[in-house]
């Protein structure tokens, strides 16, 4: 894990170590797209080269789950998104409220996951106009459905530090082990067939219309996901006027 995301993962007061880097125009975007798309994926390429924080709420539940006592509010959370449905947005917004200095990171933010409904953000822009903070872009990613549906069937996500890897488009150096931290790979209980079924609809009925909602606010970007990781961030790099 990156030291960088303690503060998110722990919440509280916990300063972030190393401190993040101050830059004259942090970029703070949300990401947005299907299960599957490469939200993750991007957001870890982009955090590099922009030196922001990647703030994932998705990894945020799984990094709580392995932590030690589970609360109630959280064992609801676990369970709905075993079965892909969304967790609360009463607790999702509650556990982003937490951690709102992430959103006031010197070196900007890219939110993966959140927020995933209208309510969520709505709940985003006053938190945001509370601490001051601009939003700069919504981007979607976009990719037609059986492709999305290899992404998420191929993958394979490591048991211990969580890294994510595709059993052909972005294999381990040996099968089932983390290149990283050595631990066996395991497939995500909400990547079963069963649990993308309802995650697709869930997307399609609750997400979906967050993409009016940006863009009306005027920060929608659309970027097409197909190709290689490489070439989806240099295409979404070249959007920003970021190369
Ligand atoms: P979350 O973890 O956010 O899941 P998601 O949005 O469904 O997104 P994924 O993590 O499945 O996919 P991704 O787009 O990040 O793709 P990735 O880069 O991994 O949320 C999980 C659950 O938590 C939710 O269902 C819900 O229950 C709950 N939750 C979280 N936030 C919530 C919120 N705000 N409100 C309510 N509930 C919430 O890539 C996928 C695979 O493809 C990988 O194997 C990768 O290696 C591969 N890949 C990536 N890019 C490429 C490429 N260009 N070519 C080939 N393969 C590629």
């Amino acid at each position: 894990m990156s030291a960088k995301r303690q503060r998110w993962f722990s919440g509280g007061e916990l300063p972030c170590v190393p401190p993040p880097p101050f830059t004259d125009h942090p970029c703070r975007m949300v990401l947005l797209g299907p299960p599957g798309v490469g939200k993750g994926t991007q957001a870890k390429l982009l955090c590099e080269r922009l030196r922001a924080c990647h703030l994932s709420t998705g990894d945020l539940f799984r990094s709580a789950r392995c932590g030690g006592a589970v609360s109630a509010a959280l064992r609801e959370a676990l369970v709905a998104m075993r079965r892909g449905e969304l967790v609360s947005d009463e607790i999702v917004i509650e556990m982003v409220r937490e951690r709102a200095e992430c959103l006031q990171c010197l070196g900007g933010f890219l939110l993966d996951g959140f927020p995933r409904t209208v309510q969520q953000a709505i709940a985003l822009e006053e938190m945001l106009s509370d601490l001051n903070v601009a939003l700069d872009a919504a981007i979607c990613f976009e990719l037609p459905l059986e492709e999305i549906l290899a992404r998420l069937t191929g993958r394979r996500t490591c048991s211990a530090c969580q890294a994510v890897f595709h059993v052909t488009a972005q294999p381990p150096q040996v099968a089932g082990w983390c290149d990283y931290c050595r631990a066996a790979l395991v497939q995500r209980a909400d990547d079963q067939p069963e649990a993308i079924r309802v995650r697709m609809k869930v997307y399609h009925d609750e997400t979906q219309p967050l993409i009016d909602f940006y863009e009306q606010h005027g920060k929608l970007q659309r970027v097409l996901a197909t190709g290689s990781p490489e070439e989806i961030f240099e295409r979404t790099m070249k959007l920003f006027s970021l190369v």
